[in-house]
C-alpha cells in the first residue's frame, strides 16, 4: 500500500512511523488512522521487527481528529456511520511494544494516540491536552477514560473540563510519560528506548506488554494470578534458559525468540 499521510522506515529492529500532515499539524483523519493501522499490522507481522515508534513534527505529534473533516457530521455519521473513530482501535490490537515519541502538540485524538501506545517519550516543547470542549464535545476516543488512569481523576478533570494543555514538565510529574528529552533528541532517544527493547527476547516482551495491560482490565488478584501464569509460561522459552544461564555466565544473552 502507498501511504500518502504518514511515513513508513526501518531501523535495524524497530519499525518507525512518522504522521505526515504537516499543514493540518498531523490532524487524524480518516486516512491518516487507515494508513497508521495498515502499518502498525504489517510491522506486528513482520518477524524483522520487534518494537514500533510513532513520532510526528516537532510542532505537533497530532493536533487532535480532523476537525474540517467532522464538523458537519449528523448523529447518524457519527453514531451509525463511526465516520470518526472507527480505525482507531487497531493499535489496541499490535501485540509488539508501541513507544509514542511526542513533540509539540498532542491534543484531543493526538493525546488519545499518545495513550494508546505502551509508553510515551516526550520532547521538552511537548503539549497535550484534551480540549474538545471547546468544541462542543468531548474526547471520543478513550481521553476521558485513560487520562483518568494515567494522571489521576483531578488532573484528567481538569484537562478536560477546563481545556488547559498540560507541558511535558507537568506531564511527567503526572505520570503521563515516562521520561523527557531536548526535542532534538527525540527521536535518537526513543529509537534507542525501541533498540534495547529490540534487543530482548520478543516472546518475552509480548508477554510483559501483556501483562502490564491486563493491569487495567482486572482486580489485583486476577492480574497477579494472570502474571504469574505468564512467569511460570516464560520457563518454557529457550530464552529464558539463553538468559538466565548467560547471566551466570557473565555474558550477554543471546536471545532468539524462542
Ligand atoms: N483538525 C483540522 N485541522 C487542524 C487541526 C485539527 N484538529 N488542528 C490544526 N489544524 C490546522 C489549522 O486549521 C490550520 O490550517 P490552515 O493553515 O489551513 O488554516 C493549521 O492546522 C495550522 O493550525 P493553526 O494555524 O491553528 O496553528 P497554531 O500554531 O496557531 O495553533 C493549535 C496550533 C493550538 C494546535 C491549534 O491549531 C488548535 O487548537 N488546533 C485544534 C486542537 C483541537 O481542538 N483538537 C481536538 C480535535 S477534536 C478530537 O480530537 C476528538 C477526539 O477525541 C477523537
Amino acid at each position: 500500500m502507498e501511504f500518502e499521510c504518514i511515513l513508513v522506515e526501518t531501523k535495524e529492529k524497530v519499525g518507525l512511523i512518522t504522521l505526515n500532515r504537516p499543514k493540518a499539524l498531523n490532524a487524524l483523519n480518516d486516512q491518516v488512522m487507515n494508513e497508521l493501522g495498515v502499518a502498525l499490522k504489517a510491522f506486528d507481522q513482520n518477524d524483522a521487527i520487534q518494537c514500533i515508534v510513532i513520532t510526528g513534527s516537532q510542532k505537533a505529534f497530532a493536533a487532535g481528529a480532523d476537525i474540517a473533516a467532522m464538523a458537519n457530521y449528523t448523529f447518524m455519521d457519527a453514531y451509525k456511520g463511526d465516520y470518526i473513530t472507527r480505525n482507531w482501535e487497531t493499535i489496541r490490537q499490535i501485540r509488539k511494544p508501541v513507544i509514542a515519541a511526542v513533540a509539540g502538540y498532542a491534543l484531543g485524538g493526538g493525546c488519545e494516540l499518545a495513550m494508546m501506545c505502551d509508553f510515551i517519550i516526550a520532547a521538552d516543547n511537548a503539549k497535550f491536552g484534551q480540549p474538545e470542549v471547546k468544541l462542543g464535545t468531548l474526547p471520543g476516543a478513550g481521553g476521558t477514560q485513560r487520562l483518568p488512569r494515567a494522571i489521576s481523576k483531578a488532573k484528567a478533570m481538569d484537562m478536560c473540563l477546563t481545556a488547559r494543555m498540560m507541558d511535558a514538565e507537568e506531564a511527567e510529574r503526572a505520570g503521563l510519560v515516562s521520561r523527557i528529552v531536548p526535542v532534538d533528541m527525540l527521536l535518537e532517544e526513543a529509537l534507542s528506548a525501541a533498540n534495547t527493547i529490540a534487543s530482548m527476547s520478543l516472546p518475552i516482551i509480548m508477554m510483559i506488554k501483556e501483562s502490564v495491560n491486563r493491569a487495567y482490565e482486572t482486580t489485583l488478584s486476577e492480574g497477579v494470578h494472570f502474571e504469574r501464569r505468564l512467569f511460570h509460561s516464560s520457563f518454557g522459552t529457550e530464552d529464558q534458559k539463553e538468559g538466565m544461564k548467560a547471566f551466570l555466565e557473565k555474558r550477554t544473552p543471546e536471545f532468539k525468540n524462542q
